[in-house]
């Protein structure tokens, strides 16, 4: 038996965290429960009014930058070392959209611009926040997505392979930067009733997809959240390269039990 204090372990008091893509829904649930486990979070948006909303509401620090510009990026990393001094860092990127893909569509370049917005950035991410980390450790957590690992054709096939890449870009980053004492990991949500997504599909919608999932119902930002805090906390000091699933089972499989044929 050891003499673990578990509740210690979710404390992340003296902590700073950099969130990418705070100003809104996943992102700024993920900023809720960092702070209310006493991080100081950068708040970090595109959109400086939304970085700053956020930001107030919950005692961090807004700031303005666009995640796919390498130059900002540098600038979000120099900025959140300065606030943290000399102790670790922790960083979680949420940034990243489904944009219309269909395979047979003449439009090549949306291919690109997708790729952009999901999986570039998270490559910046590693680049900037492993420098930033170097001499004092951290912690990193990336969104993905179960698009990411369960195939499904359509629309969204370049967003899903984008986040494939960002699984396994993270399991790769995680195992050259152990030894450095930075942990790297994922947490890939099914479908999940974020306000965007709440303003743009009808209840039918909602219940329609919920009648697929094993669970009954959709995720919350709070799932989701709660997970993103589990990793980025000491309470997961053990845990990097690995990818967790917050779906209500979706991933399982289809609902409904293995009917045999007759013989
Ligand atoms: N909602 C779902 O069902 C679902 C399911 C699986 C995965 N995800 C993933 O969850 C993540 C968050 O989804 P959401 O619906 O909460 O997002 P959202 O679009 O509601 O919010 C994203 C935030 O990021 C900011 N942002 C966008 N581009 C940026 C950039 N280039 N630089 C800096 N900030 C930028 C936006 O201003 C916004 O505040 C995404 O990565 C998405 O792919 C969502």
């Amino acid at each position: 038996m050891s003499n673990t204090d578990y509740r210690n372990l979710l404390s992340l008091h003296g902590q700073v965290f950099v969130v990418l893509g705070a100003g809104q829904g996943i992102g700024e649930e993920v900023v809720r429960a960092l702070s209310q486990c006493g991080a100081r979070v950068v708040c970090v948006d595109s959109v400086l009014e939304r970085a700053q909303h956020v930001a107030s509401a919950n005692n961090g620090i807004a700031l303005a930058a666009d995640v796919t510009k390498p130059e900002e990026m540098d600038r979000v990393f120099s900025e959140a070392s300065k606030v943290q001094g000399s102790g670790p860092l922790g960083v979680v990127n949420v940034v990243g959209m489904v944009l219309r893909n269909e395979l047979a569509s003449e439009d090549t370049g949306s291919w690109k611009r997708q790729f952009e917005l999901v999986l570039d950035h998270v490559w910046l991410t590693l680049h900037f926040g492993a420098k930033a980390m170097k001499d004092r450790g951290g912690n990193m957590v990336f969104i993905g997505s179960i698009a990411g690992h369960v195939v499904r054709s359509g629309a969204a096939l370049a967003y899903a392979s984008a986040k494939a890449g960002l699984h396994h870009l993270a399991k790769g980053a995680a195992q050259e930067l152990a030894p450095s004492g930075i942990r790297v990991n994922v947490v890939a949500p099914g479908l999940t009733r974020t306000p965007r997504l709440v303003a743009n599909n009808s209840a039918e919608y909602w219940k329609q997809e919920s009648s697929r999932i094993p669970m009954g119902r959709p995720g919350e930002t709070s799932d989701v959240a709660s997970a993103v805090l589990y990793l980025a906390s000491p309470l997961a000091a053990y845990v990097t390269g690995n990818v967790i699933a917050v779906d209500g089972g979706s991933s399982l499989g289809a609902v409904g039990s293995f009917k045999l044929a007759a013989s």
